[in-house]
């Protein structure tokens, strides 16, 4: 079995439950797993050994929520918005025509070039969402094409009610024949409960499908105003709900009520419903950014996700977001990283597997060209990724 030392880092921010930031570190990576850390002149004997020359180490980021699998762009749709006009879901119908009229081949060259391009700046482990197919054979390709090329893979078919189709037939389309097809591609289903595109019955019906297929749930709920989504995740036991900007106190304590089962300092017991922060859409969008303070302060977990997709957040930039959480959203550096590393894999069940650096886990490692973590937000915007591991492979 292979062995490789990353040796020389000069701040090792582990994400583990002790919160545990090393000096003067190392890292051994077997294979694709981690299988040791600690101080660098206690190092066991390995195969290789790269000298990071003190820079600092942190988990590759988990990004949770993205819209990868599209055609064409909305610069315009852009443009317009920054002009005044407001975000209205129905733009979502502009990105499913383009989509529609890519071949197999294209489509997932572009999927796997917007995953590069996300690897490189950090990100190991990925998530994306079907959700521009809109119809059964569009989006059972969509997922077929999807899965190979990320980590984790969502059906979103309860995206928009495409033009021309009754609400609730549409949703019997999507719980029915759509679920059918993709089911066994997917990892999630999710479903966009908000005005314009899903109401809180349709939203019911989708994750009760998901249920009986015994398929894990997401929402996007509260993005555009307040709303049921996030009391519907909470109440299907979801593995997240994403946007959270329009919250009542309701909301917050439903949140901070469905981690009751779970124990922080150990990291055990049952994981409740993560809150994922999308700060790239935010300012986008031009929403208020998600509350993500308030919602740690009652306890809650949360995530930050990219959200790339070409209408809100045509970005996969996750040190931009964590940036973005520290100078505007008031969390600290160590909670923004640990909501952009732990706190994706919890958003996505894989926090066994990825998200802090432990041994056991895969080896995916994010190498800044910096002394410190902190300088992701304190020189926020340059470039500061100098190498990236991902199951213990340099990319
Ligand atoms: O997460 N909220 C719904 N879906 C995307 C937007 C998709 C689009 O406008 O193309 C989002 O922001």
């Amino acid at each position: 079995m292979a062995t490789l030392l990353l040796t020389n880092i000069g701040q090792l921010t582990t994400v583990d439950q002790n919160a545990r930031v090393l000096e003067h570190s190392a890292v051994l990576i077997q294979d694709s797993l981690i299988a040791w850390v600690g101080d660098m002149g206690q190092a066991p004997q390995a195969d290789e050994s790269i000298d990071l020359g003190g820079r600092a180490v942190l988990p590759g980021w988990v990004d949770s929520h993205s819209h990868l699998i599209f055609g064409g762009d909305r610069a315009e749709e852009f443009v317009a918005r920054m002009a005044g006009q407001s975000y209205a879901a129905g733009g979502i119908a502009v990105t499913t025509s383009a989509t529609s009229q890519l071949s197999d081949n294209e489509l997932s060259e572009a999927v796997a070039a917007r995953r590069a391009e996300a690897l490189a700046m950090g990100t190991t482990w990925m998530e994306t969402k079907t959700g521009y197919g809109l119809a059964v054979d569009e989006e059972t390709r969509h997922s077929v094409l999807g899965k190979p090329l990320v980590d984790s893979l969502t059906f979103l078919g309860a995206h928009l009610v495409p033009a021309g189709w009754d609400a609730d037939e549409y949703t019997e389309l999507v719980t029915g024949p759509m679920l059918d097809a993709v089911a066994d591609n997917v990892d999630f289903v999710d479903v966009f409960c908000e005005r314009g595109a899903f109401t809180e019955e349709q939203s019911r019906r989708v994750l009760e499908a998901a249920r009986a297929k015994g398929l894990a749930t997401k929402v996007h709920g509260n993005q555009l105003g307040p709303g049921p989504g996030v009391q519907l995740a909470v109440e299907f036991g979801s593995h997240s709900v994403d946007h959270v900007n329009y919250l009542e106190e309701e909301d917050i304590q439903a949140l901070a009520g469905s981690w009751a089962g779970w124990d922080s300092a150990t990291r055990t017991g049952t994981p409740g419903t993560v809150a994922t922060c999308l700060p790239a859409c935010d300012l986008s969008t031009r929403q208020p950014l998600a509350p993500g303070r308030e919602l740690l302060d009652a306890g809650v977990r949360i995530a930050l996700a990219s959200n790339c997709n070409p209408g809100t957040s045509y970005t996969s930039n996750m040190n931009f977001c964590v940036a973005t959480a520290v100078l505007q959203m008031n969390l600290s550096l160590a909670e923004a990283i640990e909501a952009a590393t732990y706190g994706g894999a919890l958003a996505l069940g894989v926090a066994g597997q990825t998200g802090s650096i432990e041994v056991g886990k895969r080896a995916d490692l994010h190498v800044l060209d910096a002394p410190v973590a902190a300088h992701l937000a304190y020189r926020p915007g340059m470039n500061l990724t100098h190498s990236v591991y991902r199951a213990g492979k340099a990319i």
